[in-house]
């Protein structure tokens, strides 16, 4: 039985694209996370003064661009006039919707707030293009009130919550949204907490592990996809 769960495939679920080898949450390190095969990848999104749902990381612009201050304050003209490191621009959820075209699922991390409206009318419509399918989508938050805001709208929509500390703390939420997941970090996985989040029925995508030996342990604790900067190291 232990060979058995070593040797299963955890789905490869590639992070902000695939980080480890372009700009993270660029179109280039999408098409790269799609090129490479991923089951899945994974982006960040907040929604900006001008109202648009936009495709990033951090919730201030410095780390990852030539301009400065909170990104939820910029307009989608003037965050257009940044630079992301390889010369990228900062994409909006419509354009990697447009580009991905349903060919691969798609994690939507929610990471700023009043997100969840916007997010759900998008997915919708890229549903109603006939590219993507509604099970294509599984949205993920470390802020809980968001997924909440989103199962109000959306009875059927896949949820994973994410979490920090112990993962077992995900397990009241989960079961009150119906989530599918728990995304928890990897660093807070043993076999003990896995065994109870997989009976209490949720699967399980741990971030974010890159070392091989911790893809190893992740597969031995049988996880059931792996978020990670490498796509190419989950075999
Ligand atoms: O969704 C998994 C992982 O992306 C969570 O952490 O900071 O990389 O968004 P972070
Ligand atoms: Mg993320």
């Amino acid at each position: 039985v232990s060979s058995c769960m070593e040797n299963k495939k955890p789905l490869v679920i590639g992070h902000r694209g695939a980080m480890g080898h372009e700009t993270e949450n660029t179109i280039a390190s999408i098409e790269k996370a799609m090129e490479m095969g991923v089951d899945m990848l994974e982006i960040d999104v907040f929604k900006i003064k001008s109202g648009e749902i936009v495709v990033f990381h951090d919730d201030t612009v410095e780390r990852l661009t030539d301009g400065e201050g909170a990104i939820e304050s910029y307009t989608l003209a003037e965050l257009k006039a940044l630079t992301l490191e390889g010369g990228h621009k900062i994409p909006t959820l419509q354009e990697v919707l447009d580009v991905m075209g349903g060919r691969t699922q798609l994690n939507i991390e929610l990471k700023g707030r009043n997100t969840a409206t916007d997010v759900n009318t998008m997915m919708e419509a890229a549903v109603k293009t006939g590219k993507w399918k509604s099970d294509d989508f599984i949205i993920s938050s470390f802020e809980w009130d968001e997924l909440r805001a989103m199962r109000a709208l959306n009875t059927k929509v896949r949820i994973a919550i994410l979490t920090e500390g112990d993962p077992l703390g995900g397990l009241v939420i989960g079961k009150d949204l119906n989530a599918e997941a728990i995304n928890p970090s990897f660093k807070r996985l043993t076999a003990k907490n896995t065994q109870k989040i997989k009976e209490a029925g949720f699967k399980i995508f741990p971030w974010t592990v890159n070392e091989p030996q911790d893809i190893l342990q992740m597969k031995r604790l049988g996880v059931d996809g792996i978020i990670t900067n490498y796509p190419e190291r989950i075999e």
